[in-house]
């Protein structure tokens, strides 16, 4: 049986991705609501696996064609850059790269270049570029997560990373210096399988697209 295999992102945009494909038809029940820990789940009938990842981790599955599609943050795609086909903007999990720092930090003495700053992220890739562009020399000190406490235990002077309702921002004492860029979801495929699949990948894009301009 040819199974469509898709790399979905645990996490916060779990639910929404899980919704999304229900209406589209593409996920049984076998998909529950709730990540659980089983993270290879198999709806038979609809002849479609679902592996639950890391969402760092989705590009990597579907660049190497153990999933066939996949779903992931523009924020992901952007400082990865995999080979793969970026079909959909899914349009949900909307959020926005920024800049913050302390409250309390000048931020006109931080970004003036006179001596090196520190930047945590998760995005050193993204951060080096936007420096770059800004003529300012930064060392990245790059982390897995938890950005936002770096400024207030010492390890960097700054943050770039993604905020979505500002919160985490808020009740770490961080205000945004500049906003970079924006993400939402993408609906990416594997190169081989968009063309090997498109028997079954065409019309759930169509499928897809039509549900997220209602
Ligand atoms: C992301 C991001 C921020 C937070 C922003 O982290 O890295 O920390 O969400 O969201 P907010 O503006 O709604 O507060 P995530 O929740 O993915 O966890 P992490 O810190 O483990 O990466």
């Amino acid at each position: 049986m040819d199974f469509l295999t898709f790399a979905l992102p645990k996490g916060r945009p779990y639910g929404e991705t899980v919704a999304l494909l229900r209406a589209a038809g593409v996920a049984g029940t076998e998909l529950t609501d709730d990540e659980g820990r089983s993270l290879l789940i198999t709806c038979p009938e609809q002849r479609v696996r679902f592996i639950i990842a890391r969402d760092s981790d989705v590009p990597t599955y579907v660049e190497h064609g153990a999933a066939d599609l996949g779903v992931v943050g523009k924020n992901v795609l952007m400082e990865s850059e995999p080979k793969v086909f970026e079909l959909l903007d899914l349009g949900y999990s909307k959020c926005r790269f920024v800049l913050a720092a302390p409250a309390s930090a000048d931020p006109r003495r931080l970004l003036d270049g006179s001596s090196d700053r520190r930047v945590a992220t998760k995005y050193p890739k993204m951060t080096q570029a936007y420096f770059q562009s800004k003529g300012v020399q930064v060392e990245t000190i790059y982390l897995h997560g938890s950005i936002e406490v770096a400024p207030k235990i010492g390890l960097a002077d700054m943050i770039v990373d993604i905020t979505e309702t500002g919160r985490t921002l808020k009740e770490n004492n961080l205000v945004i210096l500049d906003d970079l860029w924006t993400s939402s979801m993408r609906l990416i495929a594997n190169r081989a399988s968009y063309r090997l699949k498109a028997e079954r990948i065409a019309p759930l894009i169509q499928t897809l697209r039509e549900l997220i301009t209602q």
